[in-house]
């Protein structure tokens, strides 16, 4: 080792480009977010046929829609004839079909192409080679992936072990009902950072003594600024006098009722890479999905999902919506105020990561392979 040489407490970060380059940036939307399962909708915002959402895949628009027979269909959002973008709006509803605003070529709900000006006029046509590019789709925790691969990685190995192998059983997860609870709210935000600096401060608590007053009070072993969320099956626990994970420590809601006893009185987070982030508490479950638009620019849709009874009785949810929306207020506001100095001289050789923050190392890892493969 010369003297040049960080100690061993201190390891690298990335290089300040990696936040900034519009090639590396391009480089992830083809090499991670087109290649991998990507979580796009609640499927509860498309139940009934002909509910439609679109959202930016890495470079491509995929539109999200349920079909007649009610199974989740995903297919990409042009028009196969001249290529307009088929669907305008971020969300919405048709009848039977989708009709192109360009022409008028018309697919159903299967993707079909099934209507367009004079085609009886042009008998050569075979209908079934201009149907809209089927996109795969997986149904998990109540949300819609989809993956833009040809052939996609394997669902259970790269989504599913996320939420395993972070809570130390395959069963932790199911015991919380995601699919089944109900959105008690959604809040959209939109970050002026890169959406590798939000995963980032998402994996570490070095912060969280720093910038988030209200949840240190509720989960004091926060305040130490190890990253207890990350190890294996451990949740951290309330403080003793809080009787809900409330921005007061207030009551909650109905707790889930198949949550086991040790998950009760206690916060997980799970980091299902590239895109999405799953707090467990015993009465809600708190889903952040980003969509990352630019190297600058990602938006963050998080939702607090809660029992369907919770929801449709008007419980006011407030308190436990706030806890978390000033923790995502302040997270985001950190992220952006790293993201300026990416592009600084000073960082242009990168930061350094403390040893709580070492395994941000191992992401930073995972993203190389993902980008030299
Ligand atoms: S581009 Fe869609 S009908 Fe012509
Ligand atoms: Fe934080």
């Amino acid at each position: 080792m010369t003297a040049t040489e960080l100690p061993p407490s201190l390891i690298p970060t990335l290089p300040g480009s990696s936040y900034t380059d519009p090639l590396v940036f391009a480089l992830e939307q083809e090499k991670i977010f087109e290649r991998m399962w990507f979580c796009a909708v609640r499927a509860s915002d498309v139940d009934r046929p002909g509910r439609f959402q679109t959202v930016q895949v890495g470079r491509e628009s995929v539109l999200v829609s349920r079909s007649r027979d009610g199974g989740v269909k995903a297919f990409l959002n042009i028009c196969r004839h001249r290529g307009a973008r088929l669907c305008t709006e971020e969300s919405g509803e048709v009848k039977r079909a989708f009709q192109c605003p360009y022409h008028a070529w018309t697919y159903g709900l299967d993707g079909k192409l099934i209507a367009a000006p004079n085609l009886t006029s042009m008998p050569d046509i075979d209908r079934t080679a201009y149907g809209l590019l089927p996109v795969h789709v997986r149904e998990w925790l109540g949300y819609v992936w989809v993956c833009l691969a040809e052939e996609p990685p394997s669902f259970e190995d790269h989504v599913v072990a996320a939420a395993t192998e972070r809570l130390g059983d395959a069963a932790a997860i199911e015991r919380y009902q995601v699919g089944e609870l109900a959105v008690g709210r959604r809040i959209r935000y939109e970050v002026k950072a890169n959406w590798k600096l939000i995963v980032e401060n998402f994996m570490e608590c070095y912060h969280c003594a720093t910038i988030h007053p209200e949840l240190t009070e509720v989960l004091p072993e926060f305040a130490d600024g190890y990253a207890a969320q990350y190890y294996v099956g451990h949740g951290a626990e309330f403080a003793g006098e809080v009787r809900g994970f409330t921005v007061d420590g207030s009551e909650g809601a109905d707790r889930i009722p198949t949550i086991s006893e040790d998950q009760d009185r206690r916060y997980y987070a799970i980091t299902v890479k590239p895109q999405v982030f799953i707090n467990l508490v015993p009465d809600h479950v708190i889903v952040h999905r980003m969509y990352p638009l630019a190297a600058d620019h990602t938006v963050v849709d998080c939702d607090w999902l809660f029992l369907p009874g919770v929801v449709e009785s008007g419980h006011d949810v407030s308190r436990s919506v706030e806890l978390f929306h000033r923790v995502n207020v302040q997270d985001f506001e950190a992220c952006e105020r790293c993201q300026p100095a990416m592009d600084s001289r000073a960082y242009r050789s990168g930061g350094v990561l403390v040893p709580s923050e070492h395994h941000i190392a191992a992401f930073h890892e995972w993203v190389g392979d993902q980008l030299r493969g």
